[in-house]
This record gives C-alpha cells, sequence and structure tokens, in this order.
C-alpha cells in the first residue's frame, strides 16, 4: 500500500488533457551531457516527466529542429535547459540577463529561435538550473501547464535568504533528540549507515524545496559524535558530502566546544589558547582537504551543560572568532546558537527572567563577530512554544549576521502524533515588524541579510525526519517540511499559496480534496492552541519528553518556566513597571504595547501580565472563561478533524487515508485529555465555575 515515501515527489500520471500539451514541449530535452549537479538536473527531469507523461524524452545536445521529424508531433520544440552562460550562447538570453541572474536563480521562458521554439530553463549555476528544474516539475505535477500557459511561460526566481538549513538533531546511535519519526537515516549503533538509498532520496526532497546546506549531527554533541571532525571519521563524512553536494547541498556539522580536550588530547578549549586555536585550524584543514565545499560549523556552547568559553573566561564572540579564524581560509563559516540561558534558576527568585537571557548574553556583543560568523536565534524568547512573541534579538544586534532558527519537529507542538501545521506560525514570526530601523524591519528582512545590509544569513529548521516509511510519522507533518523549504526560499509566499501546492502535490486536484486538507492545516495551530497551554503563557507539559499536559510540571524547577497561577490570577509579569523587565528588549511600539495591560494582544497576554482570572480580554470573555471555552472547542475541533478526514475516504488511497486516520483518532483522544486536565486545574485553582455549566472534573 502507498506508505507516503515519495512525499510531494510523486509524479502521478496526469490525465491525458493536462499531458499532451507537455509532451510537445518535452519529449526532446536538450541540455550537455554532465555529471554532478547538471547529471542530477537531467536524471530528475527525465524520470519525473516519464512519469507524469507516460514517455521517454530524448536527450540531446543539439538545439536545431531535426528536419526529418518535421512532421511528427511536438517537431521544433524542445525544453532547453542550460546555464545562464549557455543559453545566452545559443542566443536564447540576452547577454545582459544572463550576466544578472542570481546564481541560485532560474529563468522559465517559451522563447524561439529561427524554427525552433522552446521552453528554456536557464540557471544562474548549476544549482539554479536544479531549483529550476523542480520548479517547472512542480508546475507540471499541479496541471498550470496547459497550452497556453506553455506557449507564454516567463518566470524568475530567486531564493530571498543565502542559507536555507536543516538542522538535524541526530545521534551516532541512532536515536534523534526530539525526534517522533523513527530513527536516524544517517546513524545507527555508532557509525554510519553503510546503504545510501534514503539518504539520497532525502536529498532529493530537500533540494526540490530549495534547501542548500544541512547538518546531519545533534547540536548536543556527545563523545562518539566529537570525533565526527577527526581522521577517523572524516572519510564517512566525505561519503555523505559526496551525496548532498549532487544536490547541491553543503553538509555541515555540530562541534563539540571541549573537541580540542576530548579529541584533540589538549589540556584546556579555551579559545585564546595558541595551542588551541592552532588544534581548530588544523583540523578546518583536514576537514577542507577531504570535502572542499564543507560548509562549517554549528555551535551549541554554554547552553545546557554543553561546553563554551564561558569555563576560561572568555565570551561568545571570543569563541565564535576563534572557529571563524580556523575556517575562513576555506570559505567556511561558524554558526553559533545564541539558545543561552540559566537552565539552573531557583523557581523562587523572581529577578531572573529566561525570556531576557539571549538578548542580555548577545546585544553587547553585537559587532564583534567576524565576517563569516552568524548568529542563529530561536523564533522565540523561550523555545518553541505554541505560541511566544518573536525574540527582542531580533532587532536588537544590527553590526551581525543571523539566521532565524525555526523547529520543524514538533517537540511542543503534538510530537506528530497531532497535526499541528506550522507555517502560518512561521508565517507570523517572518513577518514581524522589529522597528529596528523604522517601519518594515520584518524578521525576514533581518534573517535574510537586506535589512541592515549584511552579505549572509538565512533560515534554519530543526528537522522532522527519521527512517518511517512516510519520513514524518504523521503524513500530513510532511507539509511542515514542505512550507519550511518554500519559506526560507521565499518568505513572502503566503500560507494558503504553500499550503495548496503541497496537498496538490501531494494527494492530486481533486478540488474537494485540496479544499478539505487545506483547510485542515491552515485550521490546525490554532485548534492545538485551544486545548493546551492557554494565551501565551506555555510550557504545560510533562517534563523531560514534552509530550501531554501537566500544568505544573515545570512550575517548581530550574528551567525558568514558569506560570505563577494561584487561586487569584495567572501569568508572567514581563514589564518594566512591576515584573522582569523584559519589554524593554523591543524597540516601539512593541515595547509600549506588551508593557500595556489595555494593548497587549489577547494571545500573548499571559506571557506579559501577570492577570486576575476575572480579567477581562478584548474579545470580551475573563480569562477563565476563555480557558474553559478554548479547551472544550479545541477538543470539538480535533474530533471535527477526524470527521472532516473521514469524509475524504474512497478520494485517497486507503494505505495513505487510514494512516492519518488512525492519527488524528488518536490526537482526538489525547484533546480529551489535555481539556480536562487544564480546566480540572483552573476550576480548582479558581473556584470559579464555568459560565456555561459543562462537565469539569
Ligand atoms: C530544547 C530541547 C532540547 C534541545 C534544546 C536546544 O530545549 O528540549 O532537546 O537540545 O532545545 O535547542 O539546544
Amino acid at each position: 500500500s502507498d506508505t507516503g515515501y515519495d512525499a510531494w515527489l510523486r509524479y502521478d500520471r496526469l490525465p491525458a488533457g493536462q499531458a499532451e500539451a507537455l509532451i510537445g514541449w518535452c519529449s526532446r530535452i536538450v541540455m550537455p551531457e554532465r555529471e554532478g549537479m547538471l547529471g542530477t538536473v537531467r536524471r530528475e527531469l527525465t524520470a519525473a516527466l516519464a512519469s507524469l507523461l507516460g514517455i521517454e524524452p530524448v536527450v540531446t545536445d543539439v538545439l536545431d529542429a531535426d528536419a526529418d521529424a518535421a512532421d511528427t508531433p511536438g517537431a521544433g520544440r524542445a525544453l532547453v535547459v542550460a546555464t545562464a552562460e549557455r543559453a545566452a550562447g545559443l542566443g536564447l538570453l540576452a547577454g545582459e540577463e544572463a550576466g544578472a541572474l542570481h546564481a541560485d536563480g532560474f529563468v522559465i521562458r517559451t522563447v524561439r529561435r529561427g524554427d525552433v521554439r522552446a521552453v528554456l530553463l536557464a540557471g544562474g549555476t548549476a544549482r539554479g538550473l536544479l531549483y529550476g528544474a523542480f520548479h517547472f516539475l512542480r508546475l507540471a505535477s499541479i496541471g498550470s501547464l496547459n497550452d497556453r500557459a506553455l506557449e507564454q511561460l516567463d518566470i524568475a526566481d530567486r531564493p530571498r535568504n543565502p542559507l536555507r538549513m536543516i538542522n538535524h538533531w541526530d545521534n551516532m546511535d541512532g536515536s534523534i533528540e526530539r525526534g517522533y519519526a523513527g530513527k536516524s537515516i544517517f546513524f545507527r549503533d555508532g557509525k554510519f549507515i553503510a546503504d545510501k538509498t534514503r539518504v539520497r532520496d532525502y536529498a532529493r526532497l530537500l533540494v526540490s524545496i530549495g534547501i542548500n546546506a544541512l547538518t546531519i549531527n545533534n547540536v548536543n554533541v556527545h563523545e562518539t559524535e566529537t570525533k565526527l571532525i577527526t581522521d577517523e571519521l572524516l572519510p564517512d563524512v566525505a561519503a555523505t558530502a559526496d551525496i548532498f553536494r549532487e544536490y547541491g547541498i553543503r553538509l555541515m556539522l555540530s562541534i563539540n566546544f571541549a573537541a580540542p580536550i576530548q579529541a584533540g588530547g589538549l589540556p584546556t578549549a579555551d579559545p585564546l589558547d595558541p595551542a588551541v586555536r592552532a588544534w581548530w585550524r588544523e583540523r578546518a584543514a583536514a576537514i577542507f582537504r577531504r570535502i572542499p565545499d564543507f560548509g562549517g560549523f554549528l555551535v551549541k556552547a554554554d547552553s545546557e551543560f554543553r561546553p563554551g568559553p564561558f569555563t576560561y573566561g572568555r565570551d561568545h564572540a571570543d569563541g565564535a572568532n576563534m572557529l571563524a579564524e580556523a575556517l575562513e581560509p576555506f570559505g567556511g563559516i561558524v554558526i553559533w546558537r545564541c539558545f543561552v540561558y540559566n537552565c539552573l534558576q531557583d523557581w523562587r527568585d523572581r529577578t531572573t527572567d529566561r525570556a531576557k537571557a539571549a538578548y542580555d548574553h548577545f546585544v553587547p556583543l553585537d559587532g564583534r563577530f567576524k565576517d563569516n560568523v552568524l548568529l542563529q536565534i530561536k523564533n522565540g524568547p523561550m523555545d518553541f512554544q505554541v505560541r511566544e512573541p518573536v525574540s527582542p534579538l531580533f532587532g536588537g544586534l544590527t553590526r551581525t549576521n543571523q539566521m532565524l532558527e525555526l523547529q520543524i519537529t514538533q517537540e511542543y507542538t503534538g510530537q506528530q502524533r497531532h497535526l499541528c501545521y506550522l507555517v502560518p506560525q512561521w508565517k507570523e514570526v517572518l513577518d514581524f515588524d522589529t522597528y529596528a530601523c523604522g517601519e518594515g524591519t520584518t524578521v525576514a528582512r533581518i534573517a535574510s541579510g537586506s535589512a541592515f545590509g549584511r552579505e549572509t544569513g538565512g533560515i534554519a529548521g530543526v528537522s522532522n525526519i527519521g527512517d518511517d516509511p512516510n519520513w514524518t510519522g504523521h503524513l500530513l507533518a510532511q507539509a511542515n517540511l514542505y512550507g519550511f523549504g518554500r519559506l526560507a526560499w521565499n518568505p513572502e509566499l503566503s500560507a494558503e499559496d504553500i499550503t495548496d501546492e503541497w496537498v496538490r502535490l501531494t494527494f492530486g486536484g481533486d478540488p474537494e480534496t485540496v479544499r478539505t486538507i487545506a483547510e485542515m492545516l491552515l485550521d490546525s495551530w490554532r485548534i492545538y492552541e485551544n486545548y493546551t497551554a492557554p494565551l501565551g503563557v506555555g510550557w504545560m507539559v510533562n517534563p523531560g519528553h514534552h509530550y501531554g499536559p501537566n500544568v505544573d510540571g515545570y512550575e517548581y524547577s530550574k528551567w525558568g518556566t514558569y506560570h505563577f497561577a494561584d487561586c487569584r490570577g495567572i501569568g508572567v509579569d514581563r514589564t518594566v513597571k512591576t515584573g522582569t523587565g523584559f519589554t524593554a528588549q523591543y524597540h516601539k511600539p512593541h515595547s509600549e504595547i506588551y508593557e500595556s495591560l489595555e494593548q497587549c494582544p489577547d494571545e500573548l497576554l499571559l506571557f506579559f501580565h501577570h492577570v486576575p482570572y476575572t480579567h477581562r480580554l478584548h474579545s470580551g470573555k475573563t480569562v477563565i472563561q476563555h480557558i474553559y471555552d478554548t479547551h472544550f472547542e479545541g477538543a470539538e475541533q480535533a474530533r471535527g478533524l477526524v470527521a472532516r478526514w473521514s469524509g475524504l475516504k474512497g478520494r485517497i488511497d486507503a494505505g495513505r487515508f487510514l494512516q492519518v486516520l488512525r492519527r488524528l483518532e488518536e490526537q482526538a483522544e489525547h484533546a480529551k485529555e489535555w481539556r480536562d486536565v487544564i480546566n480540572t486545574y483552573f476550576w480548582r485553582k479558581s473556584g470559579i465555575p464555568d459560565a456555561r455549566g459543562r462537565k469539569i472534573y
């Protein structure tokens, strides 16, 4: 039965009417015989077109139409695939336009030269061609390339973010930190998996959505993984890099800041120690000898018990710059994570606020990082909760390269047992205006580098895939990976357009199916929020694994994650006036909006304010009634997802239909557990009954 392994690259046979037009243009593909990325383009195009159209396209190196074939269908027409330079040489692209094409960009255009009419697919480089090829195949798959469209194609596109990256949290024993879709596709039992079939298929999925970099190992770098940069394991790393290279994806590694001690036998990892610096330089040289296009290092330092420069009285600029200096001669970069906070807090201490930590650590260092360092910042100031404000570090830094870090894996959003489509959440983050240099300084523009004229930047997402047959556990969670890539390519795409694309690619064009699944996806974040932690307060999960409700699970812990509910009220006072002062980390008007109880948006109220249960929201409801209402409603909506999906029976193959149905049923059950735990907790704390008299335990 259909497991969903092909994800959005199914290339199901098109209906005859749709196929006909394409057959006319694509039976002959003109492109040079080459290996490497061009070879990938050829393989992908021929295989996909064969599958979509039921033909075997002829690949030739010659543009001019074969006179003998003049009366065969499609005669004189072709799909011409060429780098911009070659396209200009063939007279199909103006020299000026070819010269100006972005390296990763592409043009898809209907052109004519003499008797030959062609769909020209031109890329700034071979990598641009790869992206263009997948764009063309996407349009073909969703049926938008009819006769008329093919006669007048004129598309130009390029990525908005230099780095479009996936971070794996895979360990070499095969486990995945916060992984909900099986085991690692890279590692097993302390070794690399020899069979690289899945790695290759994964690379195809990633390049098809524009990803160009990836780390394969967990940011928490344990003992075995520390050795990935040693001569012992580098040949294995190189073999994996070889595969991704064919798909235009650069490999990077998460490193252990204490590697000079643990793998190098030095007495210290002090970033200012000459022997330590020499050790990293030597390692960088050794890595680049084997992997000439190696990307660089991702670093989690001085965070959650990981080693870092603080041990030696140095700061994060000292640490990052040392690594950057080692990688610089080879074009490598350092991505330094800003997830730095005190994870040994005393819950009695009301002055320390974890939300403030990243800003407090990194804003004073702004401008001190080398040009090949990027600071990677989580979207929110806490940790990938269902609802958080945007991290004020975006807008706090203006002289430093930055990356936005999103979590595709659903650690706090249902762990791929619940449907929670995150593209709408990510859109809110990307569109958030920091006002760092006036109106329009959005997170999207800061991350890409364009807001402050920086040369590099980008978006990283923590992977949600594993070796489950459908990659993501929940089949519909594939949409999160797809949407992540599309947004990293272009943050201006709308959630609706991305969703529509994904559904059509994955389930075909039946209007009822497309509408139903798209609506389910777009509603799902709000539904999940409804039955979990209310009004932006976060964290009401079981400690450790983070699945399922536990209101006080983190209330008396050292992790800095509190809601402060008592018999009168709930929420964290982060105001300047009476609280932790976090609101001051934002520019105006957000600093004022969040500071003000009247202006603070409802969905973030408890993140910024401690209020009585009887406090009235903008919606007109009291906080307590809002909690009851959203939890009853959320559980109903989760049940509704089952009904909506069930209506598609017979429209979707049984294999995929049933696996999604099972997950949705589990979600509906578990949503009831959330509803009852949360409602009961607040009823017992507040003593205020539900105005509608529903069952609370
Ligand atoms: C979260 C997550 C950890 C992870 C950490 C990080 O806290 O629970 O498993 O290591 O984020 O991003 O470094």
